[in-house]
C-alpha cells in the first residue's frame, strides 16, 4: 500500500486537500424550509429515468445532519470541504421571492465549516435548476442566465464574506450536452438545437456570474469547474486524429474557448454555428473575462474514433476500446496517465489560471463487512491519481488543491443510490456512516502533509 505519509511529502505546504458533495445528492429534505422541486426533483420522479426511480427527497440526509457530517470532515483531517449551494432553496421559483430560509442553511452550515477550521469552496451550480424556470425553456432561454446572475448576487450578498474560494458552475459539460443532446440527464432532451442553446446561455450564465460575484464580493477567488476530456485517437490513423482534434473542439473547445479566448471554435463553428443562438454583442466579453482559478474534474479518458457514416453530424465519432483493462463498477476505464496529458494539452493550449483538481475519485460497490469497508481498489486509484498531481507539481504546473469525489456515497444522478463513490459508506436505510478503508487512508494523507513533513508551509 503506498504510504500516505510519503506521497504527503510530495506536496508544497499551501496546498490543499479536500473532499467534494453537490446539493442534489446528498441533501434530500427536498420539500423543507420553502425548497420547491429542481428539475432534478421531476426528472427522478418520472419513470425510467433515474435507476430503481430513485429520487432525492431523502439523499443521505445531510440536510438534517450537516453537523455531524462536518465533524466526519474534521475528523478525517482534510482542510477544505466544497459544496454546492441549492438554487431551489434560495430562490425556488428561480425568479421572484427570495426565501431567507434557504440562505440561513448554508449561513449556518457555512460558520460551522469555520468553527472546524475548514475552507469552504462553494459551487453556484451543481444542476438542480429550480422547475419554475423549464416554463420558459430551462437553459436553451437566455432568461435563464440572468436569472442566474440574480441567484449569484443573492447568495454572494449573505455568504460570500466567509467563503474562501466560488465557482460558478459545475461541469458544464453535462449540464449541457449530457442533459440536452444525449438525454441521459434532467431535463432529458435530446436535441441539437436545444443543446446548443443550452451551450450559449449557460457560458453566457457563466460571465454574468462572474460579474455578481464580482460586483458584490470581490475578495472571493472567482472560477468555474470543468470535467475536460482527454480526448486520445483510437489509433493513429489520419482519420482517428482528426476525429479525436473534432472531439476535442465539441467536449473541451466549446467551453474553454469562450471563456479562455473569447470565441467559440471555428470547425465547430462551422459545422454547428447556424443552429446557435444569436451571439449577441458583448456576450464574448462577458464570457471571455478573467476568472482567478478553474476546477478541473477528471475520472476516465476518453477515446474516439472517426465515425465513417455519410452526413455524420459534428463532431462526427464513435467510442474507440479502452486501453487499460481496469474499470471501476460504473464501467469507465481507470487510466490515470490521463491526468498528466490532459494537464499538459490544456496549459498548452489555452492561458489558464491556477488549478484545483475539483473532483476525483472512483465507483466501487463493496459494503460494510463486519464494521469495515475494504475498498483497497479505490484506495489504489487514489494514491495513483494524486501520485499525478504531484509529477504535475515537479513539473511546474500551478496545481493548488485536491479534492475527492467524493466524501460520502450519495445520488448519482441517472445511477440513483446504486453507484458509491463515497470515502464513507452510508447505508440509507439508517444513515449510518462508515468510513471505508480509502477514507481512513486520505484522512491519513490530509492529517499527515500540514505536520511538516513537506519543505515548504
Ligand atoms: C461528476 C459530477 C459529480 C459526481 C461524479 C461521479 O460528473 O460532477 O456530481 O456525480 O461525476
Amino acid at each position: 500500500m503506498i504510504d500516505p505519509k510519503l506521497l504527503a511529502s510530495r506536496f508544497p505546504g499551501d496546498f490543499t486537500f479536500g473532499v467534494a458533495t453537490a446539493s442534489f445528492q446528498i441533501e434530500g429534505a427536498s420539500r423543507t424550509d420553502g425548497r420547491k422541486p429542481s428539475i432534478w426533483d421531476a426528472f427522478s420522479n418520472m419513470p425510467g429515468r433515474v435507476h430503481g426511480r430513485h429520487n432525492g427527497d431523502v439523499a443521505c440526509d445531510h440536510y438534517n445532519r450537516w453537523e455531524d457530517d462536518l465533524d466526519l470532515i474534521k475528523d478525517m483531517g482534510v482542510s477544505a470541504y466544497r459544496f454546492s449551494i441549492a438554487w431551489p432553496r434560495i430562490i425556488p421559483d428561480g425568479t421572484g421571492p427570495i426565501n431567507e430560509k434557504g440562505l440561513d442553511f448554508y449561513d449556518r452550515l457555512i460558520d460551522g465549516l469555520k468553527a472546524r477550521g475548514i475552507k469552504a469552496f462553494a459551487t453556484l451550480y451543481h444542476w438542480d435548476l429550480p422547475l419554475t424556470l423549464m416554463g420558459d425553456g430551462g437553459w436553451t432561454a437566455r432568461s435563464t442566465a440572468y436569472a442566474f446572475q440574480r441567484y449569484a448576487k443573492v447568495v454572494m450578498a449573505r455568504l460570500g464574506d466567509r467563503l474562501d474560494a466560488v465557482a460558478t458552475f459545475n461541469e458544464p459539460w453535462c449540464s449541457v450536452w449530457l442533459s440536452h443532446l444525449y438525454g441521459v440527464h434532467a431535463p432529458g432532451e435530446r436535441n441539437m438545437d436545444a443543446a446548443l442553446h443550452a451551450l450559449h446561455y449557460t457560458n453566457l450564465a457563466h460571465g454574468l456570474g462572474i460579474d455578481a460575484i464580482r460586483q458584490v464580493a470581490p475578495q472571493v477567488p472567482a472560477g468555474l469547474v470543468l470535467n475536460a476530456h482527454e480526448v486520445i485517437p483510437g489509433s493513429d490513423s489520419q482519420a482517428d486524429r482528426a476525429a479525436a482534434e473534432r472531439a476535442f473542439q465539441f467536449h473541451n473547445g466549446v467551453f474553454f474557448d469562450p471563456v479562455f479566448k473569447g470565441e467559440y471554435p471555428a470547425d465547430f463553428l462551422s459545422a454547428l454555428g447556424t443552429r446557435m443562438p444569436k451571439i449577441e454583442a458583448g456576450d464574448l466579453e462577458v464570457i471571455g473575462q478573467k476568472i482567478d482559478w478553474w476546477g478541473l474534474n477528471y475520472y476516465t479518458p476518453m477515446r474516439v474514433a472517426d465515425d465513417p457514416t455519410p452526413g455524420a453530424e459534428f463532431p462526427a465519432t464513435v467510442a474507440a476500446p479502452p486501453v487499460s483493462k481496469v474499470k471501476t463498477d460504473i464501467g469507465w476505464e481507470v487510466y490515470a496517465p490521463a491526468l498528466k496529458s490532459l494537464v499538459e494539452g490544456l496549459y498548452k493550449r489555452y492561458e489558464l489560471p491556477v488549478c484545483y483538481i475539483t473532483e476525483n475519485g472512483a465507483c466501487y460497490n463493496m459494503e460494510v463487512e463486519h464494521g469495515v469497508v475494504d475498498d483497497q481498489q479505490r484506495l489504489d486509484y487514489y494514491a495513483e491519481h494524486i501520485g499525478v498531481v504531484a509529477d504535475l507539481i515537479e513539473d511546474g504546473y500551478p496545481m493548488r488543491g485536491y479534492f475527492a469525489w467524493s466524501l460520502m456515497d450519495n445520488f448519482e444522478w441517472a445511477e440513483g443510490y446504486r453507484m458509491r463513490f463515497g470515502l464513507v459508506h452510508v447505508d440509507y436505510g439508517t444513515q449510518v456512516r462508515t468510513v471505508k478503508k480509502s477514507g481512513q487512508w486520505y484522512g491519513e494523507l490530509a492529517v499527515q502533509f500540514p505536520k511538516g513533513n513537506h519543505k515548504a508551509g
